[in-house]
């Protein structure tokens, strides 16, 4: 969601400030803002669009000060326009940007309107800066006004609030959208993500639910939800300075899916040794959690519980237990039955996502024996709150559409399958052949990259389509449902998935020469199945697209163009599969000039319900 980025400073910040919210970017992207204090003046600059339109009126008409915040938004609360966009200000004196929703936001609406604020905007965090503004008329510090403010909140925020009069210090408070406080020589920052801060500071401090913190340029002083100071503790970022670089490549989500052969290996390292998958891989108590596991719950939205689909297949067929698989938003607000024994794994590639954090704060609740989170982002409010953790090592994944989480989820969710399983009967041959397929995958996936010529060939197809059929057996079904997302967030054509063995149950019913099927075919168990599907769109008059195991025995013709996929092991099958399917939807963005790396209506990390 969207991005935060603030800055005390003796130099001038805006373009500090500037640089942190184009890095942020891809959290949220339909207008940016930033707001500065310079002797006693506040002053503003916000555009609708990209942070480029804001970094060219600052150009023509530059910002000076050494305190200041910025914002770069996706639209919760009021349509994206200017009078929308952070900062909000009450009276010219306060600035604040926010990011998160203030679910109360009518009701204090209702009260600061009684008390003489006017509104500006349709946005719930303009209540924030006049509820602040209103607070200090009877509190003597910004810290103090904002402590008692956020009390008055329910929802989720993460803000950040500065007083024209008092350009010496900004006020932080984190609930439900996180923060990391970022320390300099002589200037510190804040942002929702350190990446923002990388050029500047290297090490970090994460704020906690609840707290607040004052920031001035020579100090950071943090308390908790009660108000005591606390510490919390500082750590030097492993993030590289370039991560946020697009390098040779001409979108970042090519350059994620060319990295995955660099992500798997990371992911695997020192995990793996005598042929078995350590427990350590899982955080330092794992093997003492693991041991006795009989069910796993596993919960995650978009392409994370496609990752957690394609698990259930493996936990249920290989490590002998029982699994249930469920979105995250649809878990968190259903009376759901607790198995003994249970293990709750939550997957996520940013660690932040609302619904994910609130469903694994219920299961903690319910009495889960224990919580293991899958994720990519080190500090993270999962990693943090969860008993386990299983650091993806995937380095910062920027495009929109997830990629490289995805494959490396999956290696994951592999490892994790040969860890429980080896409590439950496991045979030794199935764990080391596993593991070695595990080992093989990053060669395995560079090879599958090489399929990226042909596809971009085939891509050409499917400019002038408006929908698109993808299906998939037994644990490819989530590979399939996972290359339908991809298409349609990005190229914006409508796509499903169906578990082939459907078809027949109504989805036929949509096939003609306008419905593009893409179906994925490896060579395993279920491929003679699969065929006779295959044959029932023949018979329809449906175009097919086959990506089909070369020894698969598929042959192209008029109805049907087979892209033969190198042959691999049926462990790292799904995982091979999803990368054709990547460049599928990557090359049919391209042809569809769509913007393949901020895709309308989206953004990455979803911190908001
Ligand atoms: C799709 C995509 C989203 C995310 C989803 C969960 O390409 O990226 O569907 O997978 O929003 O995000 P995380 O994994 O951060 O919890």
């Amino acid at each position: 969601m969207c991005g935060i980025v603030g800055a005390v400073a003796q130099r001038d910040v805006a373009e500090i400030l500037v640089e942190g919210l184009r890095r942020l970017e891809y959290r949220g992207y339909d207008s940016a803002g930033v707001a500065v204090l310079n002797n006693g003046e506040l002053s503003r600059t916000r555009r609708v669009g990209k942070v480029q339109e804001l970094s060219s009126a600052l150009e023509t008409q530059p910002l000076f000060g050494g305190t200041g915040i910025a914002h770069t938004r996706w639209a919760t609360h009021g349509e994206p326009n200017e009078r929308n966009a952070h900062p909000h200000q009450s009276e010219g004196d306060i600035a604040v940007v926010h990011n998160g929703i203030i679910e109360n936001h009518n009701k204090l609406r209702v009260m600061l309107k009684g008390l003489g604020y006017t509104f500006a905007s349709d946005t719930d965090t303009e209540v924030i800066c006049h509820l602040v503004h209103h607070e200090l008329k009877t509190h003597d510090s910004l810290l103090a006004a904002v402590q008692v403010a956020v009390k008055q909140l329910e929802g989720a925020y993460g803000t950040v609030v500065i007083d024209r009069r008092d350009s010496q210090r900004m006020i932080v408070a984190r609930s439900g959208s996180p923060l990391v406080i970022g320390y300099g020589l002589g200037e510190n920052f804040v942002a929702s993500d350190q990446l923002a801060l990388l050029p500047v500071t290297r090490s970090f401090a994460f704020l906690e639910e609840g707290d607040v913190a004052e920031v001035t340029r020579r100090e950071v002083n943090i308390f908790d939800v009660d108000g005591n100071a606390v510490e919390r503790e500082m750590k030097e970022s492993e993030v590289t300075h370039d991560a946020g670089d697009k390098g040779e490549y001409r979108h970042y989500m090519l350059k994620e899916i060319y990295e995955q052969p660099t992500a798997i290996a990371h992911t695997l390292e020192g995990r793996i040794a005598g042929g078995k998958v350590l427990d350590a891989a899982f955080g330092e108590n794992a093997a003492e959690f693991l041991k006795d596991i009989k069910h796993v719950q596993i919960i995650a939205c978009g392409t994370s519980y496609h990752a957690g689909m394609a698990a259930r297949y493996w936990l249920e067929g290989w490590a002998g237990v029982s699994c249930n698989v469920e979105i995250a938003s649809e878990f968190r607000y259903r009376k759901s039955h607790l198995f003994p024994n249970s293990l709750l794994v939550t997957i996520s590639q940013s660690g932040e996502t609302a619904d994910t954090l609130a469903a694994m704060r219920l299961a903690k609740e319910m009495g889960y024996k224990a919580t293991l989170t899958i994720c990519n982002a080190p500090g993270s409010s999962l990693v943090r709150e969860s008993d386990m953790a299983y650091m993806m090592k995937a380095g910062v994944e920027i495009g929109v559409a997830s990629t490289k989480a995805f494959t490396v989820q999956l290696a994951g969710l592999l490892m994790l399958t040969t860890v429980i399983g080896r409590h439950n009967g496991m045979s030794e041959q199935v764990e080391a052949d596993i593991t070695q397929s595990l080992l093989s995958m990053p060669a395995k996936v560079e090879q599958a990259l090489g399929l990226d010529d042909a596809i971009a060939e085939l891509a050409e197809d499917f400019a002038d389509k408006h929908h698109a059929l993808f299906l998939g057996r037994g644990d490819q079904y989530p590979i399939a449902m996972e290359g339908a997302l991809k298409l349609k967030e990005i190229s914006y054509i409508h796509a499903e998935a169906y578990a082939s063995g459907e078809l027949k149950h109504g989805p036929l019913a949509l096939i003609d020469a306008d419905m593009p099927v893409i179906v994925v075919a490896p060579n395993n168990e279920l491929l003679e199945k699969l065929k006779s599907n295959v044959e029932e769109v023949r018979a329809r008059g449906g175009l097919m697209y086959v990506f089909a195991d070369v020894d698969a025995e598929f042959e192209s013709d008029d109805t049907m163009k087979v892209i033969p996929v190198p042959h691999c092991d049926e462990f790292m099958a799904p995982l091979i599969y999803t990368i054709p399917l990547q460049l599928l939807s990557y090359h049919v963005a391209l042809i569809k000039g769509t913007d393949v790396d901020q895709p309308r209506n989206l953004a990455k990390s979803v911190t908001v319900e």
